[in-house]
């Protein structure tokens, strides 16, 4: 196991009404920035509840950060949290949301274009302190330090990271869930199982601890998942689906192990040129990802393959390949279709693709910085 130092700040606040708690964890002598996205939150009903825990709170609201948050969008609350003297963020949203308020935490303490912080590594050192109210469960971006943001005039998609901006405290009540569509609730599933396949399947070092927490988010997942599809409103079943995707990515797993990390690099790209939803691109890359690495990944392969979809085959070539399809098999029965094709994307998408991680300087990627873009080329080529 390599070295690490771990620890998580973000006290979660899990269940039913735990969204009152936050009242005695925002400041009340600091002007709050409260930040939300396209308005799903006034149909549900979590805007009332938020609005009752922020009565008697000095609050101005930012509406409208998007799926994917753009930096054109965020730079609108940059200027409101610079010029209004706000003193704390509270998010309540998705990933797009949560990681949205964490570039505006971030660069309402910059002096300078935020965007240097994505893309010429500006060290954040001090940053708005950031509540969440998670309606997503999805991305875990409610407990790490992590935040993807979009610019839109570029088609860039940068990713920062930083316990900086890691929130104070996240609310995570379940039942905020039942109003998601099935598409997100599919989005949510897959995104939170590629997590885990990011700090897993990669190869061993002997850590057979983190191994058997990634497999039970796994075996979770592939569980879960589909009941929550069938069942959009059984309460236990988001419960799982919640904490599974918040403990998929709050840096638990990951710890003293190699890491890939691949699939979302490449995937980050097809969302920034095409707009496919983060999940789907996951979906696309992974498998056939799995198939060019499998002599690089053997072990762990197996390893999936045997504990997680309970195979036993003598032949371990036969295995692999059974694990990779297990693996599609799972994203399409979560509604995910796993093929560019599906997308209406072909030869000269995959092209552009890879010219722009060229672009953005993405040449080494994986667990052996060994896929370079040649080889990110065949994997989509592969997907189409
Ligand atoms: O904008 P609103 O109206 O809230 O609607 C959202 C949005 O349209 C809707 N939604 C959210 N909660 C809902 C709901 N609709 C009904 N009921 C609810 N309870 O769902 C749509 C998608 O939301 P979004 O926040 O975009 O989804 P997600 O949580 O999947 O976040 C995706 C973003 O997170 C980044 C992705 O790249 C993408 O930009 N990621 C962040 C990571 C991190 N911070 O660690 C890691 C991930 O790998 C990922 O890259
Ligand atoms: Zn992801």
């Amino acid at each position: 196991m390599h070295n690490f130092t771990f620890k998580n700040k973000t006290e979660i606040l899990f269940g039913k009404g735990q969204v009152q708690e936050m009242r005695s964890r925002m400041p009340n002598d600091k002007k709050i920035l409260f930040v939300y996205g396209g308005g799903s939150i006034k149909k549900n009903g979590i805007y009332d509840d938020v609005l009752k825990t922020l009565e008697g709170f000095d609050y101005v609201e930012f509406s409208g950060v998007e799926p994917n948050p753009t930096y054109e969008t965020l730079s609108k609350a940059v200027e409101i949290a610079k010029t209004q003297d706000i003193g704390f963020i509270l998010a309540v949203g998705g990933g797009s949301v949560i990681d949205g308020a964490k570039y505006i935490a971030a660069a309402a303490h910059y002096d300078g274009d935020g965007w240097d912080i994505l893309v010429n590594g500006a060290p954040v050192t001090t940053a708005l302190p950031i509540g969440a109210v998670l309606t997503l469960p999805a991305t875990g971006s409610e407990s790490n330090g992590n935040s993807v943001v979009t610019k839109k005039a570029t088609s860039q998609k940068r990713a920062f990271g930083t316990p900086v901006v890691q929130p104070e405290f996240a609310v995570l009540d379940p039942s905020y869930t039942f109003s998601l569509p099935t598409r997100q609730i599919s989005n949510g599933v897959v995104d939170a199982f590629v997590h885990v396949i990011e700090q897993y399947l990669t190869y061993s070092v002997n850590a057979p601890l983190q191994d058997r927490f990634a497999e039970g988010i796994l075996s979770t997942l592939i569980e879960e998942g589909p009941k929550a599809l069938a069942n959009p409103t059984d309460y236990d079943t988001r419960a799982n689906v919640m904490w599974s995707a918040t403990m998929a990515l709050n840096g638990l797993i990951g710890q003293g192990v190699p890491q890939d990390w691949a699939t979302h690099m490449i995937g980050h790209e097809l969302t920034a040129l095409y707009n496919l939803d983060h999940a789907v691109t996951l979906a696309i890359v992974l498998p056939p990802l799995m198939y060019v690495q499998q002599d690089k990944k053997r072990d762990k392969l197996i390893q999936l393959g045997e504990r997680v979809f309970g195979l036993q085959m003598e032949d371990k070539d036969k295995l692999i390949e059974e694990t990779i399809k297990q693996t599609q098999n799972f994203f399409e029965k979560m509604g995910i279709r796993t093929k560019l094709s599906d997308y209406e994307l072909a030869a000269d998408e995959v092209t552009k693709a890879i010219d722009n991680l060229k672009k953005n300087g993405h040449t080494a990627l994986g667990e052996h910085q060994d896929i370079t873009p040649e080889i990110a080329d065949r994997i989509l080529t592969l997907a189409i």
